[in-house]
């Protein structure tokens, strides 16, 4: 990859398996890796804590593929794309090499800028002509926010999201607050659309919930790391909570049969109901902010 900038000290563009290229941040506060395919952020560890983000052992690391773990990026359609059969889960924006815009570097944190357009294999409705930005924040806490500007003549609807995977130690002992009287919608529960009355949330089978309408904050209590994950946000009001447990976990090609307990997916975005609509000449912004403190 060439570019027509330095990198800032605390960067170096090293090379992954298979040859994909990524960036790897070490300050004193943190350490990180960032693939630019997919602008997809596998690993982060604030100083002195355990790595925040679970990545599969069986992942692939495969142009036109997905990373199986850390933050994928979902954009611009969450899961299967309503009327086309050929459209590859959950968008374009995680299977695709994505460009380094900048890269900057302060006492506090390494800001990396990346950017994604649309082109004409985006299986775009319309002629969308959209920019996508990921900008990743490297600090004592690990902040991210994406910019979806449409520069086309008509307005541009979509759905987004940080596909976050966290690392627990069981995720049959962790209890994820901040959903309490939140409504959601579920393909694999009955009823298909509920409220949910319990907090914390509890996890004992296969989960795949989309939360509407919640503004955060959210906390996963890990009693086995001895840690408390917190997740705020902002422009993003869907949260989806999915662990895949144990018959889903052996269906996935990419994802050990053994790996299950290890991981909960808190995803935070703008999804069904609450996906987007930008006008031309608009741009929407959203934010995450994401780090653990002791239990
Ligand atoms: C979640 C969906 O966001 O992603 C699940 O709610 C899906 O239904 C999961 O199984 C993983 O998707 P993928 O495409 O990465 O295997």
């Amino acid at each position: 990859m060439d570019l027509n900038f330095p990198l800032p000290p605390s960067v170096t563009l090293a090379t992954g398996p298979n040859g994909l290229p990524r960036l790897e941040i070490a300050t004193p506060l943190a350490e990180a890796h960032l693939y630019l395919h997919g602008a997809h952020v596998t690993h982060y560890r604030a100083h002195g804590q355990e790595p925040l983000l679970f990545l599969s052992a069986r992942s692939r690391f495969e142009a036109g593929r997905p990373i199986r773990g850390g933050v994928p990026l979902v954009f611009p359609w969450f899961g299967a794309k309503a009327g086309d059969a050929a459209a590859p889960a959950h968008g374009v924006a995680r299977i695709r090499p994505w460009a380094l815009e900048s890269a900057q570097e302060s006492e506090d944190e390494v800001v990396l800028t990346l950017r994604l357009e649309a082109d004409a294999d985006s299986h775009n409705d319309t002629p969308a002509e959209w920019t996508l930005r990921h900008r990743v924040r490297i600090g004592s806490r690990l902040t991210m926010e994406l910019e979806v500007e449409n520069h086309g003549a008509t307005p541009f609807t979509c759905e987004e999201a940080w596909h976050t995977y966290f690392h627990v130690a069981d995720v049959r002992e962790v209890a994820l607050r901040g959903l309490q009287g939140v409504a959601y919608s579920t393909a694999i529960e009955e009823p298909h659309h509920a409220q949910q009355q319990e907090e914390p949330l509890r996890f004992s089978r296969e989960t795949d919930r989309v939360y509407h309408h919640t503004s955060g904050p959210y906390q996963i209590e890990d009693p086995g790391l001895k840690r408390r994950i917190c997740i705020e946000k902002s422009g993003a009001p869907s949260a989806i909570v999915w662990n895949p447990w144990v018959a889903k976990a052996r269906a996935m090609e990419d994802f050990g049969d053994d790996e299950w307990p290890h991981m909960l997916c808190v995803e935070t975005g703008s999804v069904g109901p609450d996906r987007l609509e930008i006008a031309p000449g608009a741009a929407h912004h959203a934010r995450t902010q994401l780090w653990a403190e002791a239990l």
